[in-house]
């Protein structure tokens, strides 16, 4: 048998073992989602040019293409990686392996956390899936410059390098703390959980607030380890609650959780899942305002645009947060009503629209006029990664019944 005709009866058989296993939960959405998520993952990998990434829309309806040393760089190429995962499609490996190696020159980024974002979310994912060993020089390279951000006196891991800042850490930087976890163990770095753990340790003092919201950014002076500043650059004001910030949060310490089962970080994510379920102004669709306190600013005439960004981070990390709970159900339940929201037609892409975006409605910076009310990449990132959890949750329960 042709090496094509063999692809394309696996690709079949795992499309066929997928839609079965979906019939059997009776999750039709989840079946919608799926095949809305297989079309514009496909579309886009044949539309778009690897190294030269979909990002958002623009204002004027354009799309905004991004390289490095972008940010958001690592999510088109790790969604085509969980697509592959929620779909078996070995196209969309094969298109994923493109895009990822294409960024090959991110490990030499020495200036920015978001080396962790742009690493971890393609290559890491590659090397999870493939166990290619071409995946390796990059994550290798990516956590050491990440770990040389380090700074043992304070505790954390520098954010950014911006001068109007001392030495800034931004609540974000929790998500990176995974590659480090991960890079600690497969490249045999034990210095490397050490610092990720400090890190976490060190954002829970000083990143929080009694009641679990979180500022987001916090400046250090870098000799002492002293708080400067407790600020925002994202969010309404220094004081509210910017909502992907909170995601974010609840997200890192979960992970913390898996890496280390230290109890303090699940107490900790637990409280900040507390603080975003049952806020009085989460709306009763699940998907927050870009800032929580954005009412407090209703009459400047700032609208509570929602972000659904901020939405599909939290299902995931929710749902990762079930996995340690006795009682599991009320946080997968909140994620599915989250996802079910996401995968509504007010929220996901027509097949075909959307310039092969997944969702709809997110929002990057509103303060600074960007990306109001747009798709965004890692907002299809993360709902597709709590799609795949989901799936996996569901698959679980199923068999342990
Ligand atoms: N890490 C930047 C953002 O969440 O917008």
């Amino acid at each position: 048998m042709s090496k094509k005709i063999t692809l394309l009866l696996t690709t079949l058989l795992c499309c066929i073992t997928s839609f079965a296993q979906q019939k059997n939960t009776g999750d039709h959405w989840l079946q919608h989602a799926n095949e809305v998520v297989h079309e514009q993952l496909s579309k886009a990998a044949a539309f778009y040019k690897p190294g030269l990434d979909p990002r958002s829309v623009n204002p004027d309806g354009t799309v905004k293409l991004v390289h490095l040393p972008d940010w958001t760089t690592g999510f088109f190429p790790g969604s085509l990686w969980l697509g592959y995962e929620l779909s078996g499609d070995q196209l969309l490996a094969e298109k994923a392996r493109s895009f990822t190696l294409a960024l090959d020159s991110a490990r030499n980024l020495t200036n920015t956390h978001d080396v962790g974002f742009i690493i971890y979310t393609s290559y890491g994912n590659a090397y999870r899936i493939t166990r290619d060993k071409i995946y390796l020089p990059a994550l290798s390279d990516g956590a050491k410059h990440l770990y040389a951000r380090f700074n043992p006196k304070v505790g954390v891991i520098r954010s950014w390098d911006f001068p109007e800042w001392h030495y800034p850490v931004i609540i974000d930087n929790m998500m990176n703390l995974e590659y480090l976890y991960w890079a600690a163990t497969a490249l045999n770095m034990p210095a490397y959980a050490a610092a990720a753990s400090t890190h976490a340790k060190t954002t829970k003092k000083n990143h929080y607030r009694p009641d679990y919201s979180s500022y987001h950014v916090v400046d250090y002076d870098p000799a002492t380890g002293k708080v400067l500043k407790q600020a925002t650059h994202q969010g309404l004001t220094d004081e509210s609650s910017w909502s992907r910030g909170q995601a974010w949060g609840l997200y890192g310490f979960t992970m913390c959780y898996r890496h280390t089962r230290d109890p303090k970080f699940l107490v900790q994510a637990e409280h900040i899942a507390a603080f975003l379920m049952y806020h009085p102004r989460m709306p009763e669709d699940k998907v927050p305002a870009w800032d929580f306190d954005v009412h407090n600013a209703l009459e400047k005439d700032l609208p509570a645009i929602k972000d659904a960004s901020a939405a599909a981070i939290m299902a995931s990390a929710l749902l990762e947060l079930s996995t340690y709970e006795k009682n599991a159900q009320p946080f997968v339940d909140y994620a599915e009503a989250i996802l079910k929201t996401l995968s509504s037609d007010s929220y996901l892409a027509k097949p075909g629209e959307n310039h092969f975006f997944i969702l709809k409605h997110s929002v990057g910076a509103f303060l600074y006029d960007s990306e109001i009310d747009t798709p965004i990449d890692y907002a299809d990132y993360y709902y597709l990664e709590a799609l795949k959890r989901y799936r996996d949750i569901k698959h679980i329960s199923k068999e342990t019944k």
